[in-house]
């Protein structure tokens, strides 16, 4: 399953919630988890030079790497790992989040709930439109698209964001958290958990595989 992180607004929890996820899915159940960084800033790979023990194995991109080497890169990842999350840089429109977006089975999209981010997210929603007609062309099962709140502050109003977005929520959304700053690859903080992460991570699971086991 290829599951990527996205939205042309940055600085909206991208980057940490794939490293939440992908430690919880790795140490917590056990799945055999690949990270792509396709972020030109390689924040993930950044992070996985300061985690010490195992942790879910990081593939980067380059300047270099060519639209053909990209492709054969996700589907190799695709064939050898359960899952394979993609971080993505804010840059929409690129070709590689193009290519990364047509092979994507599953979307998350972090917003901050805020006017001004609800208004950006919901027309980056609806810009993905031309991956669903280029997955047509191939013949492949649409995209899922999913919103997840994040930097919450109190309970967030889920039937007024349903109504901008046309895309399913996750979760009841991940709190705004001091302890952020110290994700990382190479442990899974249980304070985060309970801010919100467990609802996320429970409602992915049901869209991943109905029966995998709950935290
Ligand atoms: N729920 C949260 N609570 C507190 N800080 C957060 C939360 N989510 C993200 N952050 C912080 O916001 C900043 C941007 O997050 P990042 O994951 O780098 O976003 P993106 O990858 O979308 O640019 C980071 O400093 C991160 O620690
Ligand atoms: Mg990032």
């Amino acid at each position: 399953m290829i599951i990527t992180f996205a939205n042309n607004k940055g600085g909206v929890g991208k980057t940490s919630i794939l490293a939440m996820t992908a430690a919880a899915m790795f140490y917590l159940q056990n799945r055999k988890v690949a990270i792509l960084d396709t972020d030109p800033q390689q924040s993930i790979s950044v992070l996985s030079k300061f985690s010490s023990r195992k942790h879910p194995e990081v593939f980067t991109i380059n300047r270099k790497t060519s639209n053909d080497e990209l492709i054969d890169l996700i589907l190799d990842l695709k064939s050898r790992f359960d899952d394979v999350l993609v971080d993505t840089s804010g840059y929409a429109e690129s070709e590689v989040n193009r290519i990364v977006l047509s092979l994507t089975d599953i979307t998350i999209v972090p917003t901050i709930c805020t006017t001004l981010d609800f208004a950006a997210t919901a027309d980056f929603i609806q810009s993905l439109n031309y991956v669903h007609n280029l997955r047509k062309q191939y013949g492949e099962t649409p995209m899922q698209i999913f919103v997840l709140a994040n930097k919450v502050r109190g309970r967030v109003k889920h039937e007024a964001l349903v109504k901008n977005f046309d895309a399913q929520f996750l979760g009841e959304g991940i709190k705004q958290h001091v302890k952020f700053e110290e994700v990382s690859l190479d442990r899974i903080a249980i304070d985060m958990i309970k801010s919100g992460f467990q609802s996320y991570i429970e409602d992915l699971n049901q869209v991943i595989e109905p029966k995998a086991v709950a935290l």
